[in-house]
């Protein structure tokens, strides 16, 4: 045991910190927040009274979550010097680019080195992560289509100020669709917080050493980026577009198959779930809901559901226990609401800041935390004198 790892020689070092938030059951397909069923959250609950859960281990009462949410809506706002940053990017600057840099960037504003120690600061910087990272990713998207930032509105819900800031512009009202608010809370809900996952492991890590939480998260949202992990429904969905018609599938299933392709199927197979992963069941439910609504006829939905049914089926995939994740949907009803694929993981990293400042909180108030330090198995030459370079 080194603090929060523990080094397992049989394979790289795994986290294995104790922790109340996120019970995963891979073989079982189970998901608990706080003891709360991940598909009872989705269908009943609102990403605010599920991050107010993470936060403190109970659902609110009517008047806790009340004050929660005017809490959060109170540090919406970003010191209007940071929004100076986005003019330092190019325009095509990717959002997650653009999320690391302004993320960290909050340490400058709104940290001091004394801080960490004192509670109420850390319930602070907790409450402004959750409320600026809407802002901030809105922010990043406006800047890539050279619209103007639009401010938040705290009169709408957490995820309404989220879409008016994205899609809204000064010139004209902006009202927000009931069906995608509600679809796009519920895809906060599914990838609020997932155990000890790489990017919480990342944010853990870093916070171990007692860096700020705004350094934290930014190093959270560097690790999620990576394809492997929260870059994955953005890569599921081009490679979606890219399979385009459902005759193409077999071809894609084949070269998934290959040894010698290195062709992976983008939303497929999980680390920890061997049969299926609960948040994709509540995905695709979601998909049929907001492809009705918005009357959306994109056949790139048909291309999942055939490519998910064929998938299943083949024996490869289920002897190799792969299946849909999170990811895989993910993508299409986000692109359904009108965010480019650029912008998916940008919102993956808006969600799971619930889940990181949740683990930073629990690791952080622990009195015998150490700081973590993985060790390593050595496969390097042993011990051998230098050789001046006249005799090599
Ligand atoms: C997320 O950890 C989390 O909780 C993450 C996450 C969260 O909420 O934080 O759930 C979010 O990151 C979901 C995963 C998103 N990533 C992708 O969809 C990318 C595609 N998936 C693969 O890269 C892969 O499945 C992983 C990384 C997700 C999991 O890899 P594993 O469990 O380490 O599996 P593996 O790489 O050891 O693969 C086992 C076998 C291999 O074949 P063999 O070497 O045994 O012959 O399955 C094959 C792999 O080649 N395989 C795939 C595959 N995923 C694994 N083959 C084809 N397509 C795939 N997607």
């Amino acid at each position: 045991e080194t603090g929060c790892f523990t080094y397992d020689p049989g394979f790289t070092s795994t986290a294995s910190c104790d922790s109340a938030l996120t019970y995963i059951d891979g073989d079982d397909g189970v998901l608990l927040h706080r003891g709360y069923p991940i598909g009872e959250l989705a269908e009943e609950s609102s990403f605010m009274e599920v991050s107010y859960l993470m936060l403190n281990g109970e659902l609110p009462s009517k008047e806790e979550l009340e004050t929660f949410s005017y809490t959060i809506t109170r540090h919406t706002m970003l010191h209007e010097q940071l929004m100076q940053f986005y003019r330092g990017f190019r325009r095509d600057a990717h959002p997650m680019a653009i999320m690391c840099g302004v993320v960290g960037a909050l340490s400058a504003f709104y940290h001091d080195s004394t801080d960490i120690a004192d509670p109420e600061h850390r319930r602070i910087s907790s409450h402004r992560l959750i409320a600026k990272m809407p802002t901030i990713a809105a922010a990043a998207y406006k800047y890539s289509v050279g619209q103007p930032f639009v401010y938040p509105d705290n009169s709408l819900s957490y995820t309404g100020n989220f879409l008016r800031m994205t899609f809204g512009v000064p010139a004209e009202p902006y009202e927000v669709n009931p069906v995608v608010e509600r679809a796009l809370d519920r895809i906060f809900i599914l990838h609020a917080d997932h155990e000890q996952n790489a990017s919480t492991s990342t944010v853990r890590l870093a916070g171990s050493s007692g860096a700020n939480p705004f350094a934290c998260i930014a190093a959270g949202i560097a690790c999620l980026w990576g394809p492997a992990h929260g870059g994955a429904n953005e890569a599921a969905l081009n490679m979606l577009r890219e399979i385009g018609t459902p005759d193409k599938i077999p071809h894609y299933i084949a070269r998934a198959k290959d040894k010698n392709d290195p062709f992976r199927l983008m939303g497929f197979g999980h680390r920890v779930y061997k049969n299926y992963d609960p948040r994709a069941t509540v995905m695709q439910k979601t998909v049929r809901e907001v492809f009705e609504s918005l009357k959306v006829n994109d056949p790139v939905f048909e291309v999942a559901l055939q490519l998910e049914e064929m998938a299943l089926n083949d024996p490869y995939f289920i002897e190799k226990k792969l299946f849909p994740n999170v990811d895989f949907y993910s993508g299409v009803i986000l692109s359904a609401i009108g965010f480019p694929t650029t912008m998916f993981t940008a919102l993956f990293a808006l969600a799971r800041t619930v889940g990181w400042v949740a683990q930073w909180n629990e690791m952080i108030s622990d009195p015998g935390q150490k700081i973590g330090r993985p060790r390593q198995l050595y496969t390097g030459p042993t011990q051998r004198p230098y050789v001046s370079v006249d005799k090599r």
